[in-house]
């Protein structure tokens, strides 16, 4: 489990660009935290480093939008989805075999129709509780492919701690 901290909303952006280089097609990143822990500005500095030009916003009305980069990017929001079913309604399957890389947010709920590979990133609010922009992101590969990639993935953010000034 990695543990990357930001204190603005550019440093979350920069932290997810970051991840990039990294991301493979097929690819699913399920972001969970609550609301305005910063999900979807994550996918925003995602998207950006994939060379999306398009503005990402919150799909929350949509359930899900695409965009075309080095990948295509497809972004979910299933948070107020009850039922499986209407995960279902998706076309989850479809999405999975298409060979983009798949942002999920609030994501839970969708766990037992993931594929066994995925990226887990859950964000906690105000870490350190006095200071309103700090997010925590806890980061778990789940899976052989991301397994493989756990040096990686921890190259990449202490690289970027380390090129922080204090104030991110
Ligand atoms: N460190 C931070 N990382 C991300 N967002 C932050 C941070 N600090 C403050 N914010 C603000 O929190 C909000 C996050 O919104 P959003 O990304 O839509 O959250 P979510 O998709 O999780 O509901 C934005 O208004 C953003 O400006
Ligand atoms: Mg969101």
């Amino acid at each position: 489990m990695l543990h990357v901290r930001t204190r603005s909303v550019e440093a979350t952006r920069q932290v997810a660009a970051a991840l990039e280089p990294l991301l493979r097609p097929g690819d699913v990143i399920l972001l969970s935290g609550d609301l305005g822990a910063g999900k979807t500005a994550f996918v925003q500095g995602l998207a950006a480093a994939l060379g999306v030009t398009e503005q990402v916003t919150s799909p929350t009305f949509t359930l899900a939008a695409s965009y075309e980069g080095r990948l295509r990017l497809h972004h979910l929001d299933v948070y107020r989805l009850d039922n499986l079913a209407e995960v279902l309604d998706l076309d989850l399957p479809e999405l999975l075999e298409d060979h983009a890389a798949i942002c999920i947010e609030w994501g839970e709920v969708v766990v037992p129709e993931l594929p066994r590979d995925f990226l887990r990133i859950r964000i906690q609010l105000g870490h350190p509780e006095d200071i309103e922009d700090a997010r925590v992101f806890e980061i778990e590969p789940i899976g052989p492919s991301w397994v493989s990639r756990s040096a990686e993935l921890t190259l990449v953010w202490t690289q970027w701690t380390a090129n922080q000034s204090g104030d991110l």
